[in-house]
Order: structure tokens, then C-alpha cells, then sequence
């Protein structure tokens, strides 16, 4: 079940900008026209004529601190705050702000801002002339950015006898979240109130403290519900501080929310990069060492950090790994987290290079994974917590038939004639937690509130929590209030990573132990909450704090601080991944060359099933992206420009006319060694691998191999 389902279709559920205020005045951006330059004067005379338009404001110099990058101790998905200076660093780099008394007025207005700029050159591309490569260990030294080096890969790649040697390339992409970044800010006397979807209400109050230099105290982030987060609402977005000081300006409320082409630019992206795998193989298929090079591409004003070694590493038994990663400085916005951020490029590029590794070794793809398969995670040398990917493997081959394939390409047909393609691959994800705090409350009338760090980006966090307290006390789970994403019932770290149901669910669980004391009622079995709270004379409340395994408690500090406060997939006695194995079927029409997808089996592994409906949906939703990823998106670049295509016209993502069958199996063995709940992540591992499945079965449809994405049919033709 999803407990908000009811609230979600019948319109009650209010996201951010959804908040109507009494006097509330709406904002709008102007956005610069230049890829890189100095802005020599705006003119905004147009825009003040504009009847309706109440200010029209272009620095904020001396009233807005920098919120400093996420990745680097601060709050911002990147450091630059625009309109503080006259640089301009990217195209589509906020010049002014707008507040009038309707949305078209402030629109109007902010389309009749012109500039002036002295323009200079920029890169765009990661092989633009001007783009800066750093390695990355040296850029930001940090243990967990560094270069992995596993024995002595080059060497025994170079004794193999079956060597694959590819690059491959990923393009930037956009999350393109159904719900616009934006939302609704009010102070209530020196109060100031944030209603906006974000995954990380804590960044969103701390963020904006240190830009207004207010106490966090002053500050309150509602976020219940966002409309798709994908990673580009995980941390303070820079329309906020402007709208934040212009509401308290004006003395009114004041919404603002983006256009789907300015998304494309005031908000993080997932950067392109490009792979080189070198494998170096026995004649059976097995592989004895991997090389994993990386190019990822950043902004010229903040280091995103690359991580995609992390997960290539530990595929395979293979007993030699080198990942190096290299960072590209080019003049866009600071590129963040999308989905699966490092996970699904690396997979792509990899998976890729072992279907082309098990056609030179003769050997079927299934049998090549299950051979090279381990207990041992290769980089560490530590067991891995749980680890089923073989059991994924196995059963997704049964669930799709796959012992009937030819594996000779180019041999399966369809009925009316198209070339019928079958591809495997798998995926795993980063098994990371964060620091929590849970406070349950036990009501008179039996319902239990739970307020604990989380936020309900559609993934069902609100789901698995209801059921979960709902089967421990035994209890509906409709008598289960949960709150999240608001910074006035508690901190509201980072929902992210794949983390949030391995992060909540276990400070939910010990919250629950500590409840039951207060209620006197045995730790186990069902509880009549009522007759309890009865018998205590007054409501049952409790607070707990929660670490992830090895994590000390000085990590609390920088939870309350609105800091990130997370640990993993290395714990101290073991190390944690997610996995999954996708089975895709590929037709590709003989006249046209247009590829579809007509069916797909994933099977994950993702410790226990907290929630079996909402993950079943987690699953299918990445397995959409997988598909999108691997056949339709791509973020274009115009040399003279900068994002070209910033519509949902020109960048395709899929929609339900694309989407056809996909079974979702699970292995659902609990973790308790990550976890005494036993869950594991999913959101995003649900998409590690999918596009490279497409891809190998792409090959063994057409026996031609894409080493670029997306695979359009113009590359097939
Ligand atoms: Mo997610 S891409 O870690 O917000």
C-alpha cells in the first residue's frame, strides 16, 4: 500500500509551490544570454514599466552570503550565488529578479531585461578547447576520491590472454523532475518560512541562515512532498536567498517558481564523462584484473567529485583493479547528482565491455557473470555484508526465458520480421546510511506519530515507515501519522544515495523499542496503544538518535548543524552494496530501425522488501530511466551557446506510450548486518545496469555495438 495515495490523487497532498498565502506576490528570473563574460550593465526600465511589476532587483551584494558547495562543507548544489558580482560563469546565470503582483507580470517583466556583457570564451565539452582536466586525487585529497589501486593490473591485463580494450561516452543529462524547482517564502516577523520540495530540508534552513546571516533558529523548511527530486532538489537552490530578502523587502509572501528551460540551468545536472575499460581475461571468460579511467566533467567553480570506480570495483572477483578519476572544468552550472549519478555511466561503460568480453570468450553472458561472481569484495578484501547477485542473476534468467536465446546476433527474429535482441546486465549500488533522529509519540486515541529525518520524493519513504511501526505494534497502518521533510518536528538530513529507508527504518525501530518501554508493553507482539497510553495517564513520547554501523557520535553534531552525516559502503567489518540483474528484450523494425523495449525482468537485491508496492514502482521507475538513458536522453550542447535543447519537447524522456512490460522480482533477504531491519537501498541501483542490458541486447539484435549514448536509430540504421 502507499499510505499517501489517497491525499496524492485527490489533490490534497500540497507541494511546495502549491501554498497560497494571503498577499502573496510571484517572482521570475532573467537569465544571462553570454556562456561566460562580464556583465557590464542590465537594463531594467522595460521591465519596471511593466504595469503590476512592485521591484526589480539585479545585485544582492552585502545582503547575500555564499551558500557555499554542498560537496565541499557548505549547503548549495554550487557555491556561485548570482547576482553578488559581475561575473557571469555560465549561460542561463541569473541577472535579475522580478516581484510583481501576477506570475504573467513578473514573467513579462523579466523576458524585457536586457544587458550588456564583454564576453569570453568558454568550454562546454569535455574535449573543448579551454576545458581544464585535474586529476582528481590531487584536485580534492580526500581518502574516498582517491585512485583505487588493487595489484598490478596493467601487468596482468598484459599477460592475459583475452584483453577488451573500449572507451565509452556518457552524455550530460537532465533530471527533469515533473515538479518545477521552486516554492513559496514568508517571514512571520523575524521568522522566515520556506515551503519548497527539496530533499534536504536541513541544507535549505542552515543554507539560508549563512546567506542572510539569521539564526537557523529564524528559519523553517516545510517540505512534505516533492514532485521528483532525482538529485537536483538535494541541496539549497539559489533562488531562495533572493526571493528571501526581496519577501522581507516587500513585507509579503513571495512565490517564484522556475521555467522548465531556466531548470536546465539554476539547478544541478549529471555531467558527461567518458570510460575506458581495459579487462584482461583467462580463455574461460574469468576476469584477472579490470582498469576503470574516468573523465567526468565539473563546473570551472566547484569540484563535483567523480565516484564511479567505487561500484566497478567490487563487481567482479577479479584480483587486480585500478579506477582513476579525472575531472573536467567547463563553464556550466556545478553538475550534481542525477539518479544514479555515477552508478548507471560506469555500468553502461562496463557491462558493456564484459558482454563484449563473454562474445570473445565463446561464453554466455549469464554463465560469464555467475563464474566471476564473489563473497569477497575485491578492493577492501572484506566479506560483503550480503551480497545476491548471482541469485539475481538465476532467477531473472528463469523469469524471462533466457535459456531459450540464440546467442548469435542478428539470429532471433520476430513475427512481422524485426530483429528480436536479448541483453543482460547487472548493477550495485553503495549501501550508505546517514544519521537520524526519530521521536514517536503514542496518542490516546491509539494513532502513533513518527517525526524522523526523511523526505517523500514519490519514492513511498512515507509508506515503508507506516508499515513498518504498523507491523510492529500490529496496528493499521492508517493509525500511523508519519512526518518528514519539515524542520520544525526534527532535523531533516539529506534524503538521498539510496539511503533514506536503511536511514529511517532503523532509528524508527529503536525508537519503537524504547516506546514500548515507556508503554510497558513486552518488546515484541502486538500493542493495544489506546488501553497503554490509557494506563500512563498522559501521551507516550520518545527520542532517539541513530548512527549507521562504525559511525561515532560526533556525527550527530553535523546532522544538527544541517551538515551531511553519512557513513559507508565501508563499515568497519564488513562492506554494504545493493544489487540487481536486468534481463531486456529489444525489437528493432527492419524498415525503420526503431528500437523498443517490449519487455524486461529485474531482479534486486536490496536486503529486506520494507515496502513490496512501492518498491516494486521504485524498481520499474529506474528501469524507465535505464531505458531513456540508453535510446533517448541527452542534454545538447551548442558551442555558442550552452543547453540547447531545455524543453520537454526536445529532451525526451519516456513516457507511458514508451513503456511496456516489466516484471520486478526480489530477493528479499534481510541484511541485519548492515541494519537490524535488514534493508539495503534501492532507488537507485533499480537503475545500474538497465542501459547497458539495452545496449548488449542492441549488439546481439543488430550484432553492431554503441559505445555512445543514447543508441538512436540513426546509429542503427
Ligand atoms: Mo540522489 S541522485 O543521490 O539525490
Amino acid at each position: 500500500m502507499r499510505v499517501d495515495a489517497y491525499d496524492k490523487v485527490a489533490g490534497k497532498a500540497l507541494y511546495g509551490a502549491d501554498r497560497v498565502r494571503p498577499g502573496m506576490a510571484f517572482a521570475a528570473l532573467a537569465l544571462a544570454k553570454v556562456g561566460r563574460g562580464r556583465l557590464s550593465s542590465v537594463d531594467t526600465s522595460a521591465a519596471l514599466a511593466v504595469p503590476g511589476v512592485l521591484l526589480v532587483e539585479t545585485r544582492f551584494d552585502g545582503e547575500l552570503a555564499g551558500p557555499g558547495f554542498v560537496m565541499a562543507g557548505g549547503f548549495g548544489f554550487q557555491s556561485l550565488q548570482p547576482m553578488t558580482g559581475d561575473h557571469i560563469a555560465y549561460r542561463g546565470q541569473p541577472i535579475a529578479i522580478v516581484v510583481a503582483e501576477t506570475p504573467v507580470a513578473a514573467t513579462e517583466a523579466a523576458e524585457a531585461i536586457t544587458a550588456e556583457y564583454e564576453p569570453e570564451p568558454f568550454a562546454l565539452h569535455l574535449d573543448s578547447e579551454g576545458a581544464t582536466t585535474l586529476v582528481q586525487e590531487e584536485a580534492i585529497p580526500l581518502p574516498f576520491l582517491a585512485d583505487i589501486k588493487v595489484g598490478d593490473p596493467d601487468a596482468v591485463i598484459a599477460g592475459s590472454p583475452v584483453q577488451i580494450d573500449n572507451v565509452y561516452e556518457h552524455p550530460p543529462q537532465h533530471a527533469v523532475p515533473m515538479e518545477l524547482n521552486g516554492g513559496v517564502v514568508e517571514w512571520q516577523g523575524d521568522t522566515l518560512i520556506v515551503h519548497e520540495g527539496t530533499q534536504n530540508a536541513n541544507a535549505v534552513r542552515y543554507g539560508l541562515a549563512q546567506q542572510l546571516g539569521i539564526d537557523a533558529g529564524n528559519i523553517e523548511v516545510r517540505s512534505p512532498y516533492l514532485g521528483g527530486g532525482f538529485g537536483q532538489k538535494n541541496s539549497l537552490l539559489l533562488h531562495l536567498g533572493p526571493m528571501a530578502v526581496l519577501s522581507r523587502r516587500l513585507g509579503r509572501p513571495v512565490k517564484l517558481v522556475l521555467a522548465r528551460p531556466q531548470t536546465f540551468q539554476n539547478g544541478s545536472f549529471r555531467p558527461a564523462s567518458k570510460h575506458r575499460i581495459r579487462l584482461g581475461a583467462d580463455e574461460s571468460g574469468r576476469i584477472l584484473a579490470a582498469i576503470h579511467e574516468v573523465d567526468q566533467q565539473t563546473s570551472r567553480h566547484d569540484l563535483f567529485p567523480a565516484m564511479h570506480t567505487e561500484v566497478t570495483g567490487r563487481l567482479y572477483g577479479f584480483s587486480a583493479f585500478r579506477g582513476r578519476q579525472r575531472l573536467v572544468q567547463t563553464d556550466v552550472q556545478t553538475p550534481g547528482y542525477m539518479r544514479a549519478p555515477f552508478e548507471s555511466p560506469s555500468m553502461f561503460a562496463f557491462e558493456q565491455a564484459v558482454d563484449e568480453l563473454a562474445l570473445a570468450v565463446g561464453r554466455d553472458p549469464v554463465e560469464l557473470r555467475l563464474a566471476n561472481d564473489t563473497d569477497t569484495d575485491p578492493i577492501t578484501g572484506l566479506p560483503f555484508s550480503s551480497r545476491h547477485v548471482g541469485d539475481c542473476l538465476r532467477r531473472g534468467a528463469e523469469l524471462f526465458g533466457w535459456s531459450g536465446r540464440n546467442p548469435e546476433p542478428r539470429s532471433m527474429r520476430a513475427e512481422d520480421g524485426s530483429l528480436v535482441g536479448w541483453g543482460v546486465a547487472i548493477g550495485n549500488y553503495p549501501g550508505n546510511v546517514a544519521a537520524a533522529m526519530a521521536t514517536l509519540t503514542a496518542d490516546a486515541d491509539g494513532r502513533v506519530t513518527v517525526s524522523v529525518d526523511g523526505h517523500e520524493m514519490g519514492q513511498g519513504i512515507r509508506s515503508s515507515i507506516a508499515l513498518h511501526v504498523a507491523q510492529d505494534l500490529g496496528i493499521p497502518a492508517t493509525d500511523v501519522v508519519v512526518q518528514v521533510g519539515d524542520t520544525t518536528v526534527g532535523t531533516q538530513h539529506l534524503t538521498a544515495g539510496s539511503w533514506g529507508t536503511a536511514t529511517a527504518l532503523p532509528a524508527v525501530h529503536s525508537g519503537l523499542r524504547e516506546l514500548r518501554k515507556l508503554l510497558n508493553v513486552a518488546d515484541t507482539g502486538d500493542v493495544d496503544v489506546a488501553a497503554a497510553v490509557a494506563i500512563a495517564g498522559h501521551p507516550v513520547r520518545v527520542t532517539v538518535d541513530s548512527l549507521g554501523p562504525g559511525q561515532s557520535r560526533d556525527v550527530l553534531a553535523q546532522l544538527r548543524s544541517g551538515h551531511l552525516a553519512i557513513a559507508g559502503p565501508v563499515f568497519p567489518g564488513f562492506v554494504t552494496f545493493s544489487w540487481i540483474a536486468h534481463f531486456v528484450e529489444v525489437r528493432v523494425e527492419l524498415g525503420t530501425c526503431r528500437i523498443r523495449v517490449p519487455r524486461v525482468v529485474s531482479v534486486a537485491d536490496c536486503g529486506r522488501v520494507a515496502s513490496p508496492v512501492t518498491a516494486t514502482s521504485q524498481v520499474r521507475g529506474g528501469v524507465i530511466w535505464g531505458i531513456g538513458a540508453a535510446l533517448r536522453e541527452e542534454t545538447l550542447t551548442d558551442d555558442r551557446f550552452g543547453f540547447l535543447n531545455t524543453t520537454l519537447e526536445e529532451y525526451p524522456v519516456m513516457v507511458n506510450a514508451d513503456v511496456h512490460r516489466i516484471d520486478v522480482d526480489f530477493i528479499d533477504k534481510p541484511d541485519y548486518q548492515f541494519n537490524p531491519v535488514g534493508v539495503k537501498g534501492l532507488g537507485e541501483v533499480s537503475m545500474v545496469g538497465a542501459a547497458a542490458a539495452v545496449a548488449n541486447a542492441v549488439h546481439h539484435a543488430t550484432g553492431r555495438r554503441h559505445h555512445r549514448l543514447p543508441i538512436r536509430l540513426e546509429h542503427v540504421l
